[in-house]
């Protein structure tokens, strides 16, 4: 791209409203060709970053450039924040943000854009440092404006750009003065280039990354490529950095002092996501010295896999847009950093960078901290699927130009980064000629990369077969190879850029994708959909979504999607996904007292790991102590022996629970961090059954049996062990998921709405029968819909052994159940409960397809840390695999084991609520024990919950045992 042509600058002071630059096709002019980005060198520079003069206007053209002049009284302007967004700041005044996931929020007319164009000018005064350089130039390098800048320097134009989330640097050097430089921007919402970022997320104005003073010192660094290889069958590295300006090239750990363009090999340790080793260098030119860091690794497709350092490698990665819950895209360091850190804590080893390449600060910690990286270009025209692809600009050669500046302008920045091993170009932008010649150009420029884009089916321009969303079975076929397709297709490696919808409860069913990911070479791994909920911090609703700003257009809670809150808390689905992908297995029967350890790990033995044992009774750990484990190799498995099990004398459920922890701190985490575990049952002796010995006692409206008191004439329980308990019964709804209630284009039937046309949220329970018995009080009822034949007949058979009281709930369907039921179970209120004890699976919430970190234990918490704060209120806070319970006074075991729930709110309650401040404790906790729980699914996106995890309505039985909680 050297070729771009400089336009002269232009002086202001011409009152002509000059627009058309807003709407043109063109990537802009003025703009230096882009260049490798380094964070520092030796040479000066000055962050512009900070407060600037802010007026915001309605229209491209209400003001003419005069604010560019020196002398401009800029005294009634507002302030802003730069890096931000100007519609996050001001209160309100500076207009609001859009959610849209794919429709342009403006009429589709490229590459024309409204009137309303909302348009910041910024001003920024600045001095030069006194230490400020006298000799050499300048460049000036925003690295990120949405959508579209027109630059000034001291009243001098130096051009305008497009380009939202790619550096654009400009020569300033001879306008530079000591003091009072005067900086002008002007930013346009929207712009031709709007067009080209139709990403599904906020449409967010702003100067939203840094603003830099460079100085360019002469014979200072220009561009450079690092080439830095690894020879997996030697154990060699190759260097060598290719420079506009000829230098030296020094590795000290490796003795290199080599000429730039001079190529090195030398033995080194390479560079994976699972080992990054960095070596620190210097390029240095006669005037400058750019540190870096340098990690030798080899990224080929060979037999049809992607192969880094003559090994596949299997990708258990995530989508990453950039985002604050604050700040929107302007993301500092500490940020990106614990981005990073959350993600190696939780097992990721790639980042597809969807759909933009991400503020380059954070590929610098991907190589530090390893992480596989595919860097998306800023590029997606999906709005344009609305016609057909009509008029779609990937395949109108007028575009072309700015397409390929896109693709330059991010392998430029980035080709320097060993933890990017694939360019993607872009996402959902349809086919066309421009996506092409994209792909050439990036090939030609650099060929020790991969070329990523799923909108290629046919794999044209492409690398590896890409897909989001397929279903379990579809990715089943392609790893056996039955998926068909064209020839070239046929022999490439598959992965899923996108899966697991985590919108809400869920994803469900990543386990299934996982065994299937790891059974098939084909299948090299996938990225869920995506790390984090882009909600914005709002002062009534807590966190907001599409349509809280009175959008004419959008896709609701469509944009809170992520495994991380918007505050960056994780949410059971990143406690699943890591337990999923966690890169030890450990399995094994633990009465045959061996533990079979798998290293699952691509690259990385054993060696860097500890291994703990706890032997449990009742998820009480009794003993516990180290495991010595080998250093296996990655994919070797060992047997490793047990200790004894301690003598423990009870008659309580005993298992093993091995863990693996970093035999040291890392940068990400501490020793004592559990990257995976594994249990191990031992025993689990039968539980004493409680004996009908004493029988119901009517009396005044009511009838007693053991320590329950019961009404006479509906037969539901009014206290029990003296603790009140409200509207016990049998309960099927739970609040619909996003998964539940699927995303509106899906063919398949949503359950969601299924579920309400049914009007399973409206059950009606009609009592046949109060029978008080011998030895048992039989409740016999019907539970129905209204205006439709079916129901669930339903028996409550309650017995006591005079201190505790058994109940069994026997469910009968009635009708044509042609859908699965949401719950099955019994509900009721109980006063003053807070804290629950149980044991069984947590400490997180579960599902029947989400509970693979689900660990059974000894646990407690509040009702309200009970609760998972899904951004849009659903369905959440069950607790897997509970034998006993205690809560509000009471005890509760399950015969079987149940699903617990309690909130201080009641499902229909949720159900009502739009966000988490709707949600209001009442005086009573709701309490639900569910012998079912349909499975959740990834439908908000995607399949929805595989048949396995259905709740089909059938006859069921299931008991509970209560009692008098002890203290
Ligand atoms: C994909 C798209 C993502 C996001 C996701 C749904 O189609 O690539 O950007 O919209 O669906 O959340």
């Amino acid at each position: 791209m050297s070729s771009r042509i400089t336009a002269p600058p232009t002086t202001t002071g011409r009152t002509a409203r000059v627009t058309g630059y807003v709407e043109d096709v063109s990537p802009g002019r003025g703009a230096l060709p882009p260049r490798a980005w380094y964070a520092a060198s030796d040479a000066a520079s000055l962050s512009l970053n900070g407060r600037w003069r802010f007026r915001l206007s309605d229209t491209a053209d209400a003001e003419d450039d005069s604010f560019a002049a020196p002398g401009y009284d800029s005294g009634g302007w507002a302030e802003v924040s730069v890096p931000g967004h100007w519609v996050l700041q001001g209160d309100g005044a500076f207009g609001a943000p859009v959610y849209t996931n794919h429709l342009y929020p403006f009429p589709v007319d490229p590459p024309r854009v409204p009137d309303e164009n909302p348009t910041g000018d910024h001003l920024r005064v600045f001095d030069l440092p006194a230490d400020w350089p006298a000799d050499g130039g300048a460049v000036l390098r925003f690295d990120g404006v949405e959508s579209c800048a027109r630059v000034w320097l001291n009243g001098t134009e130096l051009g305008e750009f497009k380009g939202s989330r790619l550096p654009h640097e400009f020569a300033v050097g001879l306008l530079l003065r000591p003091a009072g430089n005067i900086l002008a921007v002007r930013v346009h919402q929207w712009s031709a280039g709007s067009y080209l970022e139709d990403q599904d997320q906020w449409w967010l104005p702003g100067i939203f990354r840094d603003v830099t003073l460079l100085h360019r010192p002469a014979d200072g660094v220009g561009d450079f490529f690092v080439h830095a290889s690894y020879d997996h069958v030697e154990g060699h590295g190759t260097l060598r950095v290719d420079a506009d300006v000829p230098g030296r090239v020094t590795v000290p750990a490796l003795g290199i002092d080599a000429a730039t363009g001079e190529t090195v090999t030398v033995p080194v340790e390479p560079w994976t996501a699972e080992t990054p080793h960095l070596y620190d260098g210097v390029l240095a030119t006669a005037g400058e010295r750019v540190p870096l860091r340098i990690g030798f690794r080899t990224v080929v497709l060979e037999d049809g896999l992607i192969k880094v350092n003559g090994r596949p490698v299997l990708f258990k990665g995530v989508n990453r847009h950039e985002w604050h819950p604050g700040h929107g895209r302007a993301l500092d360091l500490a940020t990106m950093r614990e981005d990073v850190a959350l993600m190696k804590r939780h097992n990721v080893n790639a980042v597809r960078t969807s759909h933009y390449p991400p503020h380059p600060a954070f590929l610098d910690l991907c190589d530090e901290y390893g992480l596989w990286v595919i860097d998306e270009c800023d590029l997606e025209t999906h709005g344009f699927s609305e016609q057909g692809w009509r008029d779609n600009p990937v395949d109108d050669d007028r575009w072309t130009p700015a397409l390929l500046d896109r693709a330059a302008r991010m392998v430029e920045r980035d080709k320097n980064h060993p933890s990017v091993v694939m360019w993607s170009l872009g996402n959902e932008a349809g086919t066309g000629r421009g996506l092409t010649a994209m792909a050439e150009w990036i090939r030609g420029r650099d060929g020790s990369r991969l070329l990523h884009y799923e909108g290629d089916r046919n794999c044209r321009d492409t690398d590896v077969y890409s897909r989001m969303y397929a279903s379990h079975e579809e990715v089943e076929r392609i790893g056996r190879r039955l998926d068909g397709g064209p020839r070239r297709r046929r022999e490439l490696p598959f992965v899923q850029c996108e899966y697991g919808h985590a919108m809400g409860n869920g994803p469900g069913g990543i386990a299934d994708y996982q065994r299937i990911f790891e059974e098939h070479d084909r299948i090299q791994g996938g990225f869920v959909w995506e790390w984090i909920d882009h909600g914005i911090s709002h002062p009534e609703l807590g966190y907001a979504y599409g349509g809280d700003f009175g959008e004419e257009l959008h896709d609701g809670n469509f944009v809170c999607d992520g495994l991380v809150f918007p505050d960056r808390t994780p949410s059971p689905g990143l406690a699943e996904f890591k337990k999923v992908i966690e890169p030890v297995r450990i399995e094994g029967d633990g009465r045959g007292g061996i533990v079979r350890v798998t290293n699952g790990y691509d690259f990385a033995d054993l060696s860097t790991l500890a291994f703990t044992w706890s032997y449990e009774v009742d998820g009480e750990p009794v003993a516990s102590g180290p495991l010595a484990v080998p250093a296996l190799a990655p994919g070797e498995s060992a047997e490793v022996k047990l200790p004894e099990p301690p003598a423990t004398g009870g008659t309580g459920e005993t298992q093993w629970t091995v863990r693996a922890t970093p035999s040291e701190d890392t940068v990400w985490a501490s020793k004592d961090h559990v990257l995976a575990w594994g249990q191990l049952p031992v025993s689990r002796p039968p539980r004493a059954s409680v004996a009908a010995s004493v029988g119901p006692v009517s009396g005044d409206g009511l009838i007693t049996l053991g320590p329950g008191v019961f009404d006479a004439r509906t037969g539901a329980p009014r206290t029990i062990g003296g603790v009140e308990v409200t509207g016990l019964r049998l309960d099927v709804w739970r609040a619909p998921t996003d998964n539940d209630a699927g995303a509106p284009w899906q063919d398949d039937p949503r359950l969601g709405p299924l579920w309400r046309t049914l009007g399973l949220h409206r059950m009606r329970h009609r009592t046949d029968a109060v029978e008080a018995g011998e030895d048992a009080l039989t409740v016999r009822t019907r539970v129905a819909p209204a205006g439709r034949e079916l129901g669930l007949g339903t028996v409550y058979r309650w017995t006591s052994d005079g201190s505790a009281l058994r109940l069994t709930v026997s469910v009968t369907p009635e009708g044509d159940w042609t859908v699965p039921l949401p719950r099955l179970g019994i509900r009721f209120g109980l006063p003053a409960a807070d804290v629950v004890r149980w044991f069984g699976g947590g400490p997180g919430e579960a599902y029947p397809d989400t509970r693979a970190a689900s660990m059974l234990g000894a646990w407690r918490a509040t009702v309200d840390e009970l609760q998972t704060p899904y951004v849009r209120p659903q369905e959440n806070g069950a607790r897997a695999d509970v034998r006993r319970a205690e809560l509000g006074g009471l005890r509760i075991e399950g015969e079987p084991e149940f699903w617990l729930t309690a909130r201080r709110w009641t499902t229909e309650q949720l159900d009502a609520a739009d966000h988490l401040t709707d949600l209001r404790p009442g005086d009573l906790v709701w309490v639900n024990l569910d012998h079912g729980q349909m499975g959740i699914g990834s439908q908000s996106c995607g399949p929805g919950a595989l048949p396995q995890y259905h709740l089909r309505a059938r006859p069921a039985e299931f008991s509970f045992v209560f009692s008098a909680a002890g203290d």
